[in-house]
């Protein structure tokens, strides 16, 4: 009988804020369960890993993140790839390759991933995480912003610590649409009713605590005015993307990121999409259950 060949695997850190790059590995074949476990395990301690030159497909993308459990289908039918509605398009660019309209539907909805966000906040089980592929980048703007929401929770002033202990927040898809320009609450998106989640969680892996902070989602804290709940999520939110806790990842072709929701949020930097092309295929790795209050 053959025998295994020994893992490649390394997994170096890469950035002071979050986040790992892994070699030595091919994204596009069936893992060992040595290499499975390895990846599980330090993306739970790191939040973010990063696999550089994964040249793989969508069906190998798809293929991939299921060894990480099951896939979400994403509430905007526009944005499902037409082959693989598992695979999420966050381009620019649609299927025949044409530049979308920056005044359409379909390219004002995906503006909204310019705000922080956590995917799937809105969901009453949010995701546990994401997998993107960079298929076409581009090197003026666009890079991808991850914050550490345990970093920020742990550094947070004790008397915020004691002022949020124990809230809730409202996540919808409805506001999500409401920050976009005039976005439609048609039978374009999938119904989702508005979801109270903990402002501070607890990672149901490491047990660690975090702010559970999803901007473009969120408008309420439970029992607060919407007034008041606005000006306590913008301190929250100002002071999680402070430098300190956020790694900006500039892109290069056929790199691939996988990122804990439970743990950190994310917004693209601005670029000129009526004029450069950006396409990122993105899976999403369901939920396992409520979020946790930490
Ligand atoms: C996402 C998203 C990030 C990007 O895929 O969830 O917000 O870099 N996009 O396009
Ligand atoms: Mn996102």
């Amino acid at each position: 009988m053959p025998r295994p060949s020994p893992s490649e695997l390394r997994i170096l850190r890469r950035h002071k804020a979050i986040g790992a790059e892994v070699r030595g590995i091919d994204l596009g074949r069936p893992l060992s369960a040595a290499d499975r476990a390895a990846i599980a395990q330090a993306w739970c301690e790191h939040l973010l890993l990063i696999f550089p030159d994964q040249p793989i497909s969508d069906a190998q993308q798809v293929a991939f993140a299921r060894q990480f459990g099951q896939l979400e289908i994403h509430p905007s039918k526009a944005h499902r790839s037409s082959r693989h509605p598992e695979i999420y398009r966050v381009a620019n660019v649609d299927e025949a390759g044409s530049i979308l309209p920056p005044s359409g539907e379909a390219w004002r909805y995906l503006n909204i991933t310019w705000l922080w966000h956590s995917d799937s906040s809105f969901r009453d089980v949010p995701s546990n995480g994401s997998i993107l592929h960079g298929i076409e980048i581009t090197d003026e703007g666009g890079e991808t912003l991850f914050c550490n929401l345990q970093a920020a929770y742990d550094a947070l002033p004790e008397a915020t610590k004691r002022r949020i202990a124990g809230a809730r927040a409202r996540h919808s898809h409805d506001t999500v649409l409401s920050r976009g320009q005039a976005l439609e609450h048609s039978g374009k998106y999938d119904e989702l009713k508005p979801v109270w989640h903990p402002l501070v969680r607890r990672h149901p892996v490491t047990g660690r605590a975090s702010l559970f902070l999803s901007p473009h989602s969120t408008d309420l804290v439970e029992g607060l005015s919407a007034e008041a709940s606005r000006v306590l999520l913008d301190e929250l939110n100002a002071f999680a993307a402070q430098d300190r806790f956020v790694y900006p990842h500039k892109w290069t072709k056929d790199d691939v990121i996988m990122w804990d929701n439970r743990a950190t949020m994310h917004m693209v930097t601005p670029y000129d999409n009526a004029r450069l092309r950006r396409i990122m295929h993105r899976t999403t790795l369901r939920g396992d259950g409520p979020v946790l209050a930490a």
